[in-house]
């Protein structure tokens, strides 16, 4: 009797627990998928572009150019040629990040949109 009750649960088990793994390695190995309206409301320079320049761009851009350091980033970036207020889209930063540029597989789809909505909203010093 017992051997015949493990041996009817026991594939249910291991397939709740192998679904359970699926499930939970999926949530830790994918991020939520992007969604531009998850972006904040304002772009904060120091809160949201430097985290992202000092995670995956000061290790190559510690001095210039551009200097992406938390120090010396917006000082770079808006006098370096690296922004178009008026075309946003069409900013070096943008485009280097974006599609084929050489700087893309560094960037996620978040951070180029959240790099886009600051320099839409005037890639402000704040
Ligand atoms: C593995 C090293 C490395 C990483 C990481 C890296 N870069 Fe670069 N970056 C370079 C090199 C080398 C160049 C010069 C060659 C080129 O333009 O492709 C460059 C060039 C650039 C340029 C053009 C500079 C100019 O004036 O021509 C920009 C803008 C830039 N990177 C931004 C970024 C951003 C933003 C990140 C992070 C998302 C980043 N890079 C991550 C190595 C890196």
């Amino acid at each position: 009797m017992r051997m015949k009750v493990n041996s009817y649960n026991s594939p249910g088990i291991i397939a709740i627990l192998i679904a359970l793994s699926m499930f939970y390695s999926c949530e830790y190995e994918q991020r939520e998928p992007f969604d531009a309206g998850n972006l904040p409301e304002v772009v904060s320079f120091n809160e949201h572009l430097i985290p992202i320049f000092e995670n995956k761009c000061v290790s190559c851009h510690p001095i210039s150019p551009p200097d992406l350091t938390r120090e010396n980033a917006f000082f770079d970036l808006t006098n370096g040629n690296y922004l178009n207020i008026e075309n946003p889209e069409s900013s070096f930063l943008y485009e280097k990040i974006s599609g084929s540029g050489s700087m893309a597989k560094y960037a996620d789809d978040y951070d180029r949109a959240i790099i886009l909505k600051w320099i839409e909203q005037g890639a402000e010093d704040n």
